[in-house]
């Protein structure tokens, strides 16, 4: 598959996301994952970008999925759960496709414990979103999108 000229996004989701809507609701709401995607799509639509999302609990299959976003996607959005304070592997992986990339969390990850204080992830993306729950996804899709239509 070849870019075409329409904006082109991957929406990543890590480890345990495929649990939302009966994981935590009181730190992560009680959107399930298949909803948040389904408002990431017909926003997508909305703004004239079509849009790609994936789930995976294993670190590896992301970090495939980055790197072979090079070929077919304009910007990456991405929450990478826990990976965010572990994987170098998906910050190098990140670093290497040089996609522009907005990293985004359903909870305030700078309020909760100190382990989820930091993100080895955040050096390498445009921007982060966190702590508006589902809706850290649609903020950070119109931020790459008009972040990719300014340049
Ligand atoms: C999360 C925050 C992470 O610390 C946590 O491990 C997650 C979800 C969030 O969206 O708030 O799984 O990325």
């Amino acid at each position: 598959m070849t870019k075409d000229t329409a904006l082109n996004i991957l929406a990543l989701h890590g480890p345990n996301l495929n649990l939302l809507g009966t994981r935590e609701p009181e730190i992560y709401g009680a959107v399930p994952l298949a909803a948040i995607d389904a408002q990431l799509a017909s926003l997508a639509k909305t703004l004239g970008a079509s849009l790609q999302c994936r789930q995976s609990n294993h670190e590896g299959e992301l970090v495939e999925w980055i790197q072979n976003a090079q070929a077919t996607f304009d910007g990456i959005v991405i929450n990478p759960a826990a990976y965010t304070h572990t994987s170098l592997a998906i910050a190098d992986a990140l670093r290497a496709v040089k996609l522009p990339c907005i990293e985004v969390h359903l909870s305030n990850i700078f309020a909760r414990e100190t382990q989820r204080h930091q993100s080895l992830i955040a050096p390498h993306v445009i921007g982060c979103i966190a702590g508006f729950g589902a809706n850290s996804y649609a903020l950070g899709l119109r931020a790459l999108i008009e972040h990719l239509n300014a340049s």
